[in-house]
């Protein structure tokens, strides 16, 4: 009989809902919430209230696009943590009601964990030992996989995440939120050598955004306005350019420091068309064999949540009912 996968996302502001059936994706949606633009960042409250807005159509569109009826359904996953309490709640009360109702197995997953493991949704998959370089809103790690479920943090951010120095750039700049993709879209048009950024000096795998924030800020703070709008593209290819390089020479350094050759990166600054390209190039400068999630399964998504649970429900990795939504800080 086949294996059919409920798997629900909702750490942070979008609602997702995806169904795989036997290890393939059939549906992916998601709600995107448009009410935190006017704050300048993520309004958690808003989002919980959102998600509960959300998570019953969604759902609902999942399993329609699907074709499969929840009575089919062999498990029900969901996002545990990392991630907002409040919206962390909202998705695992419903996982939990629905696994219940159905009596089925639910099977709790690890935020980061399933960003990595986006890289097995398509057909040609990493082999192990596999390295991936995760770069999100609130996390850069530098992952190694021995297994889909075998995964060791290698090297972290020591302050800021690659996505919040975007963001932060891009909001020192006067760009709405979320600023990473408006980063990349304007340094398409710019000439990343422009304006030089420092990079900081940490030892070892660790990264660390704080002082590039800082200088991009006194940088704009010593310029006139009229000079930023005129030089934007310039401005925002020479800053994207800047957190690239901070991620691959430590990419390089873990690939030459334990020899593995399949690299990946993944999470929603993995969407970045310099950071894609950048891992391509390398990736023929060392030979590597290189991983690129499609888009939708960069930024938040639940079908990586249901890859994940596939491997767990494969595993016989099941939840109980009292597993606690943000508990559980490792994978
Ligand atoms: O993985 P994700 O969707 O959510 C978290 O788990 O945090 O990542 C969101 C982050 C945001 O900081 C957003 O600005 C960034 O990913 N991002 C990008 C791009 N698309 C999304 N950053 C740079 N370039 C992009 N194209
Ligand atoms: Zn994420």
């Amino acid at each position: 009989m086949s294996v059919k996968i409920l798997a629900i996302e909702s750490s942070c502001d979008d609602t997702g809902a995806s169904v795989l059936v036997d290890g393939k994706i059939l549906s992916n949606c998601i709600a995107n919430q448009t009410v935190h633009e006017q704050y300048g960042g993520v309004v958690p409250e808003l989002a919980s209230r959102a998600h509960q807005e959300n998570i019953v159509p969604v759902v609902d569109l999942a399993l329609k696009k699907a074709g499969v009826s929840k009575e089919e359904l062999s498990a029900i996953a969901f996002t545990q943590a990392p991630g907002l309490m409040g919206s962390l709640l909202v998705g695992s009360s419903f996982a939990k009601s629905l696994a219940m109702a159905l009596d089925i197995p639910l099977i709790a997953v690890h935020h980061m964990q399933a960003h990595v493991l986006a890289n097995f949704i398509a057909e040609s998959k990493p082999s192990f030992p596999f390295l991936c370089l995760t770069v999100s809103g609130g996390h850069t790690q530098i992952v190694r996989c021995d297994s889909p479920l075998q995964m060791k943090v290698i090297g972290e951010t020591l302050d800021d995440a690659a996505g919040e120095a975007f963001d932060k750039s891009a909001k020192l700049l006067g760009l709405p939120y979320p600023g990473g993709p408006l980063i990349d879209k304007y340094a398409a048009q710019g000439d990343p050598k422009r304006f030089k950024f420092p990079e900081p000096q940490i030892p070892g795998l660790n990264f660390s955004f704080s002082g590039l924030k800082t200088s991009i800020l006194y940088f704009i703070q010593s310029q006139e306005p009229q000079f930023i709008q005129d030089n934007l593209a310039d401005i925002c290819a020479s800053i994207q350019q800047r957190i690239i390089s901070i991620l691959m020479n430590k990419l390089v350094k873990a690939s030459k420091e334990t020899g593995i050759k399949e690299i990946g990166i993944a999470g929603g600054v993995s969407a970045n068309s310099g950071l894609r390209k950048a891992l391509e190039e390398q990736g023929a400068k060392y030979g590597w064999n290189t991983y690129i999630p499609k888009f939708e399964y960069c930024t938040d998504n639940a079908a990586m949540i249901a890859i994940t649970a596939w491997y767990k429900y494969q595993a016989g990795e099941f939840a109980g009912l009292d597993v606690i939504p943000g508990a559980r800080a490792a994978f």
